[in-house]
């Protein structure tokens, strides 16, 4: 089967039935999967020919103990390079089998299945692997990207609606940066006809995909336009540090919204476009406005301890579905989030 995106040259993915393509595309190898105790009972059938490993859920597991944990974990079942480690999850799971598998006997290959519709979207595609150290997002880990990533839109039914919510924040991200029909096509509709209609949920990821994958092709190790999938992630990012009650695709709604009122008092984005892009947030019931004082957050946009000296990269809307990175000093935050 054909995928439908090719990352590199090295990496396919596949919007497709995981029942359908898994077997084929791992027929022959020793496959270890790595996922959850909730995942692997909800697609057991799908799960079972393997052998596997079970880590926990949620933010707090992607660390270095938990590749460590995997690690011994492999060396007992006597995995060798040859062996091919599947991770089936969303973007935590995915991000720490990446990195696992990048340095385990120095690299074995691995793939994803993406069970959740943030790992669909962004998580799974473009190869970024890792884990977070002492609450900072992602120092540690390595580009290397995966033989392939299977995003099945029928896995996305069982998904907890707030999940299903936060994850289409990256679809409507990924729309303002390089799609505007499929913008458009969202503005009309709700929540309830994204779950239900398959087709017009198939297009949404395959749009979020299309676009990450052309930048990462331009890009691979943001050097440059790989930045502009971080558009509302500058201000998600502190809102995350902040708020723990706030999930990241609900993060990233609030920081589109923000850096787009950002844009419209820098005279970059107009009015009737800011009013666009809040009001397909608000009608998909996401948040619009941060759960904390401003002040707070622009502190700690600050603090991003991957920025460069005294600046930060901020991806600005210019118009739906087109942006620019644009490089700022840490002094002019203030000043640019907080409304005068
Ligand atoms: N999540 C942004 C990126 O993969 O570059």
């Amino acid at each position: 089967m054909n995928p439908d995106f090719t990352v590199r040259a090295a990496s396919r993915v596949y919007i497709a039935s995981a029942m359908e393509l898994l077997p084929r595309l791992v027929e022959g190898r020793r496959v270890v999967v790595v996922t959850d105790a909730t995942i692997d009972r909800l697609y057991q059938e799908l799960l079972s020919p393997y052998e596997k490993i079970l880590i926990g859920r949620g933010e707090t597991i992607k660390t270095l103990q938990t590749v460590e944990q995997i690690i011994r974990r492999l060396v007992a079942l006597g995995a060798d390079r040859e062996c091919f480690l599947l991770a089936v999850g969303g973007g935590i799971i995915s991000d720490i089998t990446g990195f696992v598998a990048s340095i385990y006997m120095r690299g074995v290959r691995f793939g994803f299945i993406s069970t959740t519709l943030l790992g669909q979207v962004d998580a799974s595609v473009g190869g970024k692997n890792g884990v977070n150290l002492d609450g900072y997002k992602n120092m540690v880990g390595c580009f290397t990207q995966p033989e392939f990533v299977i995003c099945d839109p029928a896995m996305l039914r069982t998904l907890p609606e707030r999940e299903f919510r936060a994850g289409m924040a990256e679809v409507i991200k990924a729309t303002i940066i390089a799609d505007e029909p499929m913008f458009r096509r969202l503005e009309g509709a709700t929540i309830e006809e994204l779950r239900r209609d398959h087709e017009l949920l198939a297009a949404a990821v395959r749009s979020a995909v299309r676009v990450k994958v052309e930048i990462v092709e331009r890009d691979e190790r943001e050097a440059g336009d790989r930045r502009l999938l971080n558009l509302g992630h500058t201000l998600a990012h502190a809102i995350e540090k902040c708020s723990p009650a706030m999930i990241h695709g609900e993060a990233v709604a609030v920081g589109t919204v923000a850096i787009a009122d950002v844009a419209v008092r820098q005279g970059w984005f107009s009015a009737s476009e800011r009013d666009r892009v809040r009001a397909v947030i608000e009608r998909l019931g996401l948040p619009t406005e941060p759960p904390v004082a401003m002040q707070k957050l622009v502190k700690e946009m600050g603090k991003d301890k991957k920025s460069s000296g005294g600046t930060i990269h901020l991806v600005v809307p210019r118009t739906i579905g087109r942006c620019e990175v644009r490089q700022i000093e840490k002094e002019q935050l203030a000043a640019l989030f907080m409304a005068h």
